[in-house]
């Protein structure tokens, strides 16, 4: 194919040989690919920050950092960590390949390069970085879609994300694993998202509901649900969609779940929606300061809607925490 009809995607090929650069960039371009090169680790450290890189060719061995600690870096990196890498090796040890693998390699490449072979392995990596792409597009736009509704009201403005910051701090303090501090950070930003089919004058009448209006309201949880249901990367976000309004003693909603049978996550983000919402200013009210947030919070787990043990860990999180709103901090 002609350079100039332009395949998808834009490949970073890293390696401190010229010629062997020279060789991967002719055989990538003559197939359309647009190619970007680096001299060495530090180079492309460079270039997948600041090029839009859908797919890195990292040669091993180059001066510090190395094609391992270049790879290793990028996928720590929330930013670059989707990237697909292919490391570039003449050393074919399994030692090298297990190191590789452990750095985050999505592929590896034996050296001299074998034209066919690194055609067939850039284009399934491709492939495999635009369906990534394509589910980052959609988490995107239920992320955006979640935040129109926080700016329909302006003293909610900031809650999602303050939400999401707190949860994921004490998912940490309680060990949860990764997966789930995933689904904190998520969870603190769309766990509200079903009140797009909450009509307005329900969602933002000042007084109180009505029984009927009430009834439309708790369907946010469902709703909710459904709307993220089709992502498989959001199936341990959906417990905290649906519960994160029942209460210990079962008198909460959807499902009347008690004590323990209400999720983990989900107890967790109750915790932090509540703290946040009483020290953040309110129509009706100043935010309160945080001591009498905590001893509102108190009589509510012994009225039997919140977990306690829970409540105890976030107070240690945000006594030992920097407050993520000066207001209402009340300290
Ligand atoms: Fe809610």
């Amino acid at each position: 194919m002609p350079a100039s009809e332009g395949r998808e995607g834009i490949i970073l090929v890293a390696d401190d040989n010229e010629a062997n650069r020279e060789l991967v960039t002719a055989l990538l371009s003559a197939e359309g690919y647009q190619v970007v090169c680096a001299a060495n680790g530090q180079q492309a450290l460079a270039r997948v920050e600041g090029d839009s890189i859908d797919l890195a060719l990292l040669d091993v061995v180059m001066p510090r950092p190395t094609g391992f600690e270049v790879c290793q870096a990028m996928k720590f990196k929330p930013e670059t960590r989707l990237i697909p890498v292919i490391l570039l090796t003449s050393l074919n040890s399994d030692a090298d390949r297990i190191h590789g693998i452990m750095c985050g390699a999505d592929d590896f490449l034996n050296k001299p390069v074998n034209k066919q072979e690194l055609l067939a392995r850039v284009h399934s990596l491709l492939r495999l970085k635009q369906f990534t792409d394509e589910l980052d597009n959609a988490e995107t736009v239920l992320f955006s879609l979640a935040l129109t509704i926080e700016a329909k009201d302006p003293y909610t403005e900031g809650h999602c994300d303050r939400l999401s910051k707190y949860s994921v701090a004490l998912g940490e303090k309680l060990g949860l694993p990764q997966d789930l501090r995933v689904a904190l950070r998520r969870g603190g930003l769309i766990h509200d998202i079903g009140k797009l089919a909450v009509p307005e004058h329900i969602l933002l009448k000042p007084g109180p509901l009505t029984p009927e209006e009430r009834k439309i309201m708790e369907q946010h949880t469902v709703i909710g649900e459904g709307i993220c249901a089709p992502l498989r990367s959001f199936r341990h976000v959906l417990a905290i969609i649906r519960h994160h309004h029942e209460k210990q003693d079962g008198s909460g909603y959807p499902d009347g779940l008690k004590g323990a049978q209400v999720p983990l996550t989900a107890r967790i983000l109750q915790i932090t929606d509540i703290y946040d919402a009483l020290t953040t200013d309110r129509p009706y009210r100043k935010a309160l300061p945080q001591e009498k947030a905590f001893a509102i919070m108190r009589e509510e787990v012994k009225r039997g809607w919140w977990d306690g043990s829970i409540l105890d860990e976030f107070e240690a999180v945000v006594h030992g925490y920097e407050p993520v709103h000066p207001a209402g901090s009340g300290s």
